[in-house]
């Protein structure tokens, strides 16, 4: 196998990114491209150079030609989509989250280990460059030992971003389609992969999340409180999520600003981890011994984050990389999206062993 061909399965928003990395590949092909919106099946296609479109994605887990599937679907769609891409021998990368219960993603882990396939869910946060950054920073001591994080992340209005169908929005608003209101999977989720990633596991996190409508019969999950407990010193963790409907917020993604103040017992990072930026003159600042550090290029071009995702897809499929984000992580993360949700359904503090 020198070339991977790839069958992306769900070509709406996302799938442009996905699709810019492996055109950038030299190890991949986008072989066939399935949507069931026949117009966008076919026009995408043609943009991304591939043969072959398809309304219904068996035919693609059919085809053995191909070798690997990127599903791009709404979220009720990623496990049985996943668990019959296994079935059919294809290698699997899946846009967050894995599944929408832990169930689900269990059965999807005991599949691929049985069949010994490559299993990836994107997170190209995990290739933002200052978060890692911040962690080397942290793990070379910069700060000392960690003792609290806070995640902001400011949603503003929909007009400073990219353009983005209806359609694209719609099935975020059915809990049944996206396991929650829209910011779960999106903004609280995000929060949730970079703390983890900086502080590593958590034992125990509450919520309360809160309704806005923003048209008639259509509401937001927003604003929202959620707080945990990193193991590593007990350290605490904080997001903070708003919905500003009338701030303008220029980016070349979503209009979301988020930021991340990480406290050590010597200093204190603050980080950007997403392309919109409103408030800091670098990506990553630090604070120690009574100065100000700035570090790292403005970086607003979010589409590189994407193709390092596709690349690592590729990369573990060979066999030379790890996935970034393998399907244990995407289970753990997923625990954490669930529990922040059903903690503020009930009223209680969630706990993991
Ligand atoms: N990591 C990130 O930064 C990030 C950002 C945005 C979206 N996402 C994720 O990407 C995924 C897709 O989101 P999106 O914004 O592109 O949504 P979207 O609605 O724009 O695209 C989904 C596409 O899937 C198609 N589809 C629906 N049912 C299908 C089926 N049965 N078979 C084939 N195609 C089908 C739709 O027609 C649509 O074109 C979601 O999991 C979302 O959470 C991740």
């Amino acid at each position: 196998m020198t070339t991977i061909k790839v069958g992306i399965i769900g070509a709406g928003q996302i799938a442009q990114l996905h699709a810019d990395g492996y055109k950038e590949d030299d190890r991949a092909v986008i072989q066939a491209v399935c949507d069931v919106r026949e117009d966008t099946a076919i026009s995408k296609a043609l943009q991304w150079g591939s043969q072959v479109c398809h309304t219904n994605y068996r035919a693609i887990l059919a085809d053995p030609d191909i070798d690997a599937v990127d599903i791009l679907t709404p979220h009720h769609l990623h496990a049985p989509m996943i668990l019959e891409a296994l079935a059919a021998g294809k290698h699997v990368m899946v846009q967050r989250p894995l599944a929408l219960t832990v169930a689900d993603a269990d059965r999807i882990i005991a599949e691929a280990r049985k069949r010994n396939l490559t299993l990836c869910v994107a997170e190209p946060l995990l290739s933002h460059a200052p978060l890692l950054d911040a962690r080397s920073y942290l793990e070379a001591g910069e700060i000392g030992e960690p003792v609290g994080i806070r995640v902001k992340v400011g949603v503003g209005a929909p007009e400073g971003g990219w353009k983005v169908r209806p359609e694209s929005w719609l099935w975020r608003f059915d809990p049944k389609k996206c396991g929650g209101g829209p910011f779960l999977f999106d903004g609280i989720y995000g929060a949730l992969v970079s703390a983890t990633h900086l502080l590593d596991k958590v034992d125990q996190l509450s919520a309360w999340i809160g309704r806005t409508e923003i048209y008639p019969g259509y509401f937001v999950d927003a604003p929202a409180s959620v707080m945990w407990r990193h193991r590593w010193r007990n350290c605490p963790g904080t997001l903070e999520l708003t919905y500003s409907p009338e701030m303008y917020i220029r980016s070349s993604h979503y209009p979301t600003d988020t930021r991340i103040e990480l406290t050590g017992t010597k200093g204190i990072i603050w980080l950007r981890t997403s392309p919109a930026n409103v408030t800091m003159s670098a990506p990553v600042q630090m604070y120690r011994d009574g100065r100000l550090f700035s570090f790292g290029e403005v970086q607003e071009d979010w589409a590189q984050n994407f193709k390092a995702t596709t690349r690592n897809f590729i990369d573990a499929i060979f066999g030379s990389a790890e996935p970034q984000c393998s399907a244990e992580q995407g289970r753990q993360l997923l625990r954490l999206a669930i529990a922040a949700r059903d903690s503020s359904a009930t009223e209680r503090i969630q706990k993991f062993n």
